[in-house]
């Protein structure tokens, strides 16, 4: 038997139709995994993996331990440094996931006296590491820069906002959203953090290998920028993440963040992994093709008039809001019946009335699968 207040929040969530399974969907056609260009299961990938591990001596299965005892094996510094060199930054420092490079992040760097500021559909995993610091911490509304500047003139007022000269200032963001698929203006958020002395962080899980190196690289942001996570689970279709910063800051996280410390490291197959995806999100044209299938959905959603229901985005996320767990629900079952996996994002995960079916657009699907679901969608919706 469940303790008894776990007991009443099982109840709780089971009468707003809300509960989480683990499931999943062999056969049907993918429009709701993170693995935008297919990487997951590149042979290419995979053989030219297998491949670096004989060259290089890698064949082992697991790390030993922590980066700080027996695990730091030298392919971890030379994909780090690889890393470093692609996304034109100092340095790198791999995590074991994006989920703990955000919480170990957060919570080692804002410092009591510090002051964070973040957009209010941030990440979970933000959310959780700015839990665990000691510095105050306020949102803002999304995508909405006016509204931070509000939010910062608020508390400049009523506070000791810079009345400190070591308090810091941190804005966080993301280049793509995870749940909206939307981003926020990067050129006027970084302009706005130069002028008020703040540090910009910008999380880039979902714009990797979707918009080529991410977003702040094309938009030559790297020099705005205090700190870029990017996250290899997602576009580069493997495990990990890593923070691109400076020197520094790379030795301070090493020092200081407890989820890169205290936990084994990643075994060589994934390290290695992560270094033969880079090659291959350099060398082929999935990005493109991607690219050519985010405009084909949009043209077709306004083909069959249906971009009121949409979140407007250019990128992989495609959110169609149809307000109630259950009828969210019921739309995604009717597509799955038809062979498509789309997944309903239901409230509590987002707020109320913004439940939705969220599309995720991949390099392979085919143009008739984009089609027939966009129809299928149609007829559904109306
Ligand atoms: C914006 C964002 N940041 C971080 C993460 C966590 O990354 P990972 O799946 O590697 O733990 C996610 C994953 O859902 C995400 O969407």
């Amino acid at each position: 038997m469940l303790p008894k207040k776990l007991q009443i929040k099982v109840e709780e969530r089971s009468a707003i139709n809300a509960m989480r399974k683990l499931k999943s969907s062999p056969g049907l056609i993918d429009f709701s995994s993170n693995d935008y260009l297919g990487f997951s299961s590149s042979s290419i990938i995979f053989n030219n993996t297998t491949q670096l591990l004989k060259d290089k001596n890698h064949q082992i299965n697991g790390a030993t331990g922590s980066r700080l005892l027996s695990g730091n094996y030298s392919l971890y510094q030379e994909v780090e440094s690889k890393i470093a060199e692609i996304h034109k930054v100092e340095s790198a420092l791999i995590f074991n996931s994006g989920y703990d490079a955000n919480i170990g992040f957060f919570s080692a760097i804002p410092q009591r006296g510090d002051v964070i500021f973040y957009d209010e559909s941030i990440h979970a995993s933000i959310r959780d590491g700015i839990s665990m610091s000691n510095a105050k911490s306020y949102k803002f509304k999304h995508n909405d820069i006016q509204d931070l500047q509000n939010v910062v003139d608020r508390i400049k007022d009523s506070s000791n906002l810079n009345k400190d000269e070591s308090q810091e200032i941190y804005v966080i963001t993301e280049s793509v959203f995870s749940m909206d698929g939307d981003s926020p203006d990067l050129v006027k958020l970084s302009n706005y953090c130069t002028e008020i002395g703040a540090h910009f962080i910008v999380d880039e899980a979902h714009a990797l290998g979707v918009f080529g190196l991410g977003l702040i690289q094309q938009l030559s942001l790297e020099d705005k920028v205090f700190a870029r996570l990017v996250t290899f689970g997602k576009g580069l279709g493997c495990h990990g993440a890593a923070f691109l910063v400076a020197t520094d800051l790379k030795e301070y996280l090493v020092n200081f963040a407890r989820s890169f410390i205290y936990t084994t490291a990643l075994p060589p197959h994934s390290v290695g992994t992560i270094i033969s995806a880079y090659d291959e999100l350099i060398t082929s044209e999935k990005s493109e093709n991607l690219q050519e299938n985010i405009r084909l959905f949009k043209s077709e959603i306004i083909n069959k008039k249906l971009e009121a229901y949409f979140v407007a985005s250019d990128s992989a996320i495609q959110s169609c809001i149809i307000a109630g767990n259950d009828r969210v629900i019921n739309i995604s079952l009717k597509l799955k019946e038809n062979g498509f996996d789309v997944k309903p994002i239901l409230s509590p995960t987002v707020k109320l009335g913004q439940e939705r079916l969220r599309f995720c657009l991949h390099s392979y699907n085919t143009e008739e699968e984009i089609l027939s679901l966009i129809h299928l969608l149609s007829t559904l919706l109306k």
